[in-house]
């Protein structure tokens, strides 16, 4: 387990970059990630490459017993690019075209760019393929930051009809599939089919999915590219991409079969505040909420089943999210440790100096710009040398927890609710296995689940008969399964089967949705369950049990005393349906009762902030809090990192089991 960085040596003298390199070393570092933004220095002419320098940084990498990342540096197409070749660039809805000045500003339907980056790619691969101071490779950059997986211009136009004709064959299979009878939307050819441009009220549910589904698939396309010649010239070299946490349009999924390892890039502080609904607690602006980030951990490891990398990980303050406050005393090595917990082989801080000029002078580094060491440097050290001793082997879960892009595609195309939110839908459950200390894979519904004694499904919208078979076999078989609201309400055309929800999964569930509402703050939202009353959000459903029996009913309200969670026996395990997003005092009973007749080991309810982790026999206890905790653990567990309290954003370690702990928040 090792700690790196990332450098951009192109940004600093280069009679600094001795200096700099030996402090990486003398920290531990292990991996240097370099070039992603290059292109420009690369290539300062059209044709006129100059990679001298990027070679004299990885050979001083090299010498001081490091290893660098190489990145394809294409997420940054130059200016004489895109003067050259115009039609490059990406175009909005409205056909706004997305302009050189920052980055990203290319389509990955290009033919032309395309082009541009088998050349330059090729040029890379060629001159570092026998360089023994190379790793691996990190295709571009965040494939989709800034909302760019996206783009509506004549060239996606194009790949998106031959798209569609390469998934329905036919124009009527189309016609057939997304229902296009509705507002007379009839298509007599695939040549009548247009990316969904600026319409006056929104566009057919069925042909925004699939442009979601087609645009990912874009990016994936356009990522071979890089990993083939990559490749080709070296198969020694891992290739990766480093993905974003909670982001929308970029489906790692479809990425995983053609990416040795999966990296993403952890900014916990900015996540707290920008990509989910709600204020950040205090606590939370200091580092961040530990189930969202973990959630993430998990889902770039459950992408591959193996360990993930974080690529990027907040060094201290940065410079985009609404706030940039300061993160607690000893948070950038909370979250390594966090990482590591959760699967991480390795953490790289992003970056390693603080930059003087352009975008992000207002993002810190390792080091301050006079190359002196700032907060996060002095965590990294201690990180790098805490995590030296360790050597694990990959996480081992119970539990996994289905996610899928389709999903939240199709709700938020349709949310049916202001404050409907695929992702923090999700986290509700996924808190409250956090909360209780269990490892959960953020998996794929496709995946094999017979490793799994339980999952958990929310709203596992579309649903095919194929889905629906897998799932009840593995019920049969034993697994405890645990379904949410929305699940079976469509097919996997987002459109409604000619029966009620949940669809083809009816009779692994015991019971039909009768009605289903959307429910603001002024209208009942309260069920009972197991003698006690709770509240819920947002959405809610009166279920009819045909075989189920009714363990949760709606209290009040139109829906008064129907049916708000089922349970349903099937062979040898069981079916939860919980009708209504509930809240976490009742996500944390049901999933509780769900992990019982799983038979899955775990610990009392931990509070908000506080999670035990374990891997490869160790667990780790995270403080994201402000407030220290007391620690009990087994006679015979021993401590590695840290011991019996663990001071504000702190972590410890110990050898032993997750599920025995128990803690006591002063
Ligand atoms: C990431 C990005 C980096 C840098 C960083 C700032 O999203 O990959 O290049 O911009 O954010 O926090």
């Amino acid at each position: 387990m090792t700690v790196g960085v990332c450098y951009f040596p192109e940004h600093w003298p280069r009679e600094r970059w001795e200096r700099d390199v030996e402090q990486m070393a003398e920290a531990g570092f292990s991996y240097v990630r370099m070039a992603e933004f290059s292109w420009s220095r690369i290539e300062p002419e059209p044709g006129e490459i100059e990679l001298s320098w990027l070679e004299e940084a990885v050979s001083l990498i090299g010498d001081h017993g490091m290893e660098a990342v190489l990145c394809t540096p294409t997420a940054t197409p130059p200016k004489w690019l895109v003067d050259k070749e115009p039609g490059i660039l990406q175009e909005e809805p409205d056909g706004t075209t997305r302009q050189y000045g920052s980055r990203r500003h290319y389509c990955f339907n290009s033919p032309e760019y395309r082009e541009q980056t088998r050349r330059i790619v090729s040029v890379m691969a060629e001159r570092f393929a026998d360089n023994p101071h190379v790793a691996g490779w990190q295709t571009d950059n965040e494939y989709g930051c800034h909302e760019t997986i996206r783009c509506w211009c004549d060239d996606c136009a194009a790949a998106f009809r031959e798209w569609l004709s390469d998934a329905y064959g036919d124009v009527e299979s189309l016609n057939e599939a997304w229902g296009t009878t509705f507002w007379s939307q009839h298509l007599r050819s695939f040549d009548e089919v247009d990316p969904p441009r600026h319409t006056a009220a929104e566009h057919h549910p069925s042909r925004l999915l699939d442009y979601y589904r087609f645009s990912a698939e874009s990016a994936v396309d356009y990522n071979a590219i890089h990993t083939e010649l990559l490749r080709e010239a070296n198969d020694d070299w891992f290739v990766a991409h480093n993905f974003m946490g909670d982001f929308d349009s970029c489906d790692v999924y479809r990425f995983a079969d053609d990416l040795d390892l999966i990296t993403w890039d952890s900014y916990p502080t900015g996540f707290a505040q920008d990509r989910r609904p709600g204020a950040a607690s205090a606590d939370e602006l200091r580092a961040g909420d530990p189930d969202q980030v973990g959630m993430n951990h998990d889902l770039y490891r459950g992408a591959k089943q193996q360990p993930f990398w974080v690529m990027e990980q907040q060094p201290g303050d940065v410079n985009w999210p609404p706030y940039a406050p300061q993160p607690g005393e000893g948070a950038m090595r909370l979250w390594a440790h966090h990482a590591v917990a959760h699967g991480a082989d390795e953490v790289l801080y992003f970056r390693w100096r603080r930059c003087r000029e352009g975008q992000e002078q207002y993002h810190a580094g390792l080091r301050k710009q006079d190359g002196s060491p700032d907060r996060g440097y002095r965590d990294a050290d201690r990180t790098a040398t805490e995590l030296a001793e360790l050597d694990l082997d990959p996480v081992d879960a119970d539990v996994a927890v289905l996610h899928d892009y389709d999903n939240l595609w199709a709700t938020s195309i349709q949310p049916h609710a202001p404050d409907w939110e695929y992702w923090t839908h999700m986290r509700q459950y996924y808190a409250a296995l956090r909360a209780r200390s269990v490892q959960a894979d953020v998996v794929h519904p496709d995946w094999d689940l017979s490793g799994y004694d339980a999952i958990v499904a929310p709203a596992l919208h579309l649903v095919d008969e194929e889905l629906a078979g897998a799932l009840e076999s593995r019920v049969e078989d034993g697994a405890e399964l645990l379904l949410t609201v929305r699940s079976g309400a469509k097919d996997t055309s987002n459109k409604l089967p000619d029966v009620p929800a949940p669809g083809p999964l009816a009779d692994l569930v015991g019971a039909t949705v009768d009605q289903h509402e959307s429910v603001p703050e002024q209208l009942d939202r309260r069920v009972s369950y197991d003698g006690e009353t709770y509240g819920y959000r947002t959405f809610a459903e009166w279920l009819a049990p045909d075989g189920a029996t009714a363990v949760g009913s709606h209290v009040g309200g139109v829906g008064d005393g129907r049916a708000a969670v089922t349970e349903h026996e099937f062979g040898a395990g069981h079916v939860t349906y919980c009708g209504v997003w509930p809240e976490s005092g009742l996500a944390d009973a049901v999933v509780a009762d769900m992990l019982e007749r799983a038979d899955v080991p775990h610990s009392e309810r931990l509070p908000t902030g506080v999670r035990a982790t374990q891997r490869d026999g160790y667990t780790w206890v995270t403080n994201f809090t402000s407030d220290p905790v007391a620690v009990t653990v087994p006679d015979d567990a021993r401590w590695l990192v840290g011991g019996e309290t663990v001071g504000a954003f702190d972590a410890a370690v110990y050898e032993g089991a997750a599920a025995d702990l128990s803690l006591d928040q002063r």
